[in-house]
């Protein structure tokens, strides 16, 4: 089969033709055409290898043989609803609650996080009969309307009124950027009591708590890594209110933290969620994803009377796939990979830090690493332009990286788990240059600060300039340097209250 249908120049222009403009491309200004791709390495249409540090879907590598087969083979045979009996349903069940805390034994299968998230909120909601919900500054949690409700990543644009009102915001337990850093004696109760006092405003106005949700790690809002003990206050907190617990893995499960199977587990063992949601890396690149809670929320759910059906979620294929994913987890040793390779990652990248006053923090767990660009490591003056700047010339190297969090200045790894330690080498090998360069070589550098003074002119006369990131997430910040995606577009943003 040939990977190449259309010219390049033919494909671009359908899809502009086509294809809603507020679906981002990758690099805009000059997209790249993607054709097949095998592990950690995607190809373009004229045989071009390009390293992959970002995708998190192809958890086991992209195209994995052994996914491929058990997907096809099941294709073959049948594909249909869990209406029917099926034993890939319940095997597939099985074998992921034995990943998890006991506790966490029922699963409802859907095709996407936001779905899964969407009925997470859901269950909380019938269960608890209350109708508040925290989530945190910065969060994103999908793209359906009662996502965008609790995903300040996409909301934080609207003014107060056109929030939803039910909708309440924690700050981000960020301990480098955020409210209480580091330095403070234990920012783990600092950021929970924020979390507590949010309770009793909502008490004061009448509301009642149904659910505190977070990723276990936040990703999109700057690879943020909770100190320790946070969740663990947070339950608290929440559980006592009558609330419960959403711990969102979309992002961030199956193995990629290294020393546990999942994020949350970081917390200690002592933490466990009450409905926790899954998705991208599940299905290794195809569309599944899963809801699991307890069985008393299981059971309220089914309570209302109301039938739940998904028409594709849990289907032999699904099932196969996941189970396939799985077993490649544990065969390839994939976890272990992603606990040796990422701190091998992890410390080449301090020694960066060493070397470039650019760089003011890296954090991680595994293979999900995060390293914020600063012009000032005391003033942590986000350095946005630069971050996208070496974004561009890692792709023009032929290496993939993106660039996140609410200033855009966070590097972000989270590359396929087979990423090897020469990966590393490369890509960091790479970065030290572009960042030497930087220093040594005012040319690009130079149209970069040309570029970001006359952005913060437009900013100082236009107030606010929307941006996206090369995932079309928008962004305001006075230092803004967009060469891929250009202004953004309006976000698609159901603005309403319930
Ligand atoms: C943390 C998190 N949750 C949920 C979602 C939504 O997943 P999907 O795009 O599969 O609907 C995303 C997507 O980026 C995410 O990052």
């Amino acid at each position: 089969m040939s990977a190449e249908i259309l010219e390049k120049k033919k494909t671009l222009d359908l899809r502009k033709k086509h294809i809603g403009p507020s679906c981002k491309i990758f690099f805009s200004h000059d997209p790249i055409k993607i054709v097949r791709a095998r592990g950690q390495y995607m190809y373009d249409e004229k045989g071009q290898r390009y390293l992959d540090c970002i995708n998190n879907v192809a958890h086991v590598g992209h195209c994995h043989p052994d996914v491929v087969k058990a997907g096809a083979e099941q294709m073959e045979l049948l594909n249909t609803n869990s209406r029917f009996l099926h034993d890939n349903l319940v095997l597939y069940a099985q074998r992921l609650q034995a990943t998890l805390p006991n506790k966490l034994s029922v699963c409802y299968f859907v095709n996407s996080g936001s779905e899964a998230n969407d009925l997470a909120l859901r269950l909380a909601l019938q269960y608890t009969g209350h109708k508040d919900i925290i989530t945190l500054e910065n969060a994103y949690h999908g793209h359906v309307s009662s996502l965008i409700d609790i995903s300040p990543y996409k909301f934080h644009h609207l003014s107060d009124v056109e929030q939803n009102q039910f909708v309440h915001v924690a700050p981000s337990p960020d301990v480098y950027r955020g409210k209480y850093r580091a330095d403070h004696p234990n920012p783990a109760k600092a950021y929970a009591d924020d979390v507590k006092d949010i309770i009793g405003r909502v008490h004061e106005k009448g509301g009642k708590i149904a659910a505190f949700t977070a990723e276990s790690l936040q990703s999109c809002g700057g690879q943020v890594i909770p100190p320790p003990g946070y969740f663990q206050q947070v339950a608290e907190h929440v559980r006592q209110a009558g609330g419960v617990f959403i711990a969102d893995e979309v992002q961030v499960g199956f193995g990629r933290v290294g020393t546990h199977f999942w994020a949350f587990q970081l917390q200690g063992a002592d933490f466990v969620p009450d409905i926790v949601t899954m998705g991208k890396p599940i299905g290794n690149g195809h569309p599944m994803s899963c809801v699991v809670t307890t069985k008393e929320v299981a059971e309220a759910f089914a309570l209302s009377g109301m039938e739940y059906f998904n028409t594709f979620g849990g289907n032999p294929v699904s099932c196969a796939i996941g189970l396939a994913v799985l077993d490649v987890i544990v065969k390839e040793d994939l976890q272990g990979n992603a606990l040796r390779v990422g701190q091998y990652l992890t410390e080449l990248l301090e020694k960066q830090k060493e070397k470039h006053p650019l760089i003011g923090d890296v954090r991680g767990r595994g293979l999900f690493v995060g390293m914020e660009l600063v012009k000032d490591r005391l003033k942590l003056t986000p350095a946005t332009a630069e971050a996208q700047e070496v974004i561009y010339k890692l792709k023009e190297q032929y290496i993939l990286l993106s660039a996140d969090g609410p200033h855009r200045n966070v590097l972000k790894f989270k590359p396929p788990l087979c990423f090897t330690s020469e990966d590393a080498d490369l890509v960091v090998e790479k970065i030290d240059h572009i960042l030497t360069g930087a220093y040594r070589l005012p040319g690009p550098f130079l149209s970069v600060v040309l570029e970001h003074a006359v952005t913060r002119l437009a900013c100082a006369l236009f107030k606010r300039i929307k941006v996206c990131n090369e995932n079309g997430h928008q962004y305001h910040s006075g230092l803004i340097l967009n060469r891929g995606s250009g202004p953004g577009v309006p976000q698609q943003t159901k603005r309403h209250r319930r």
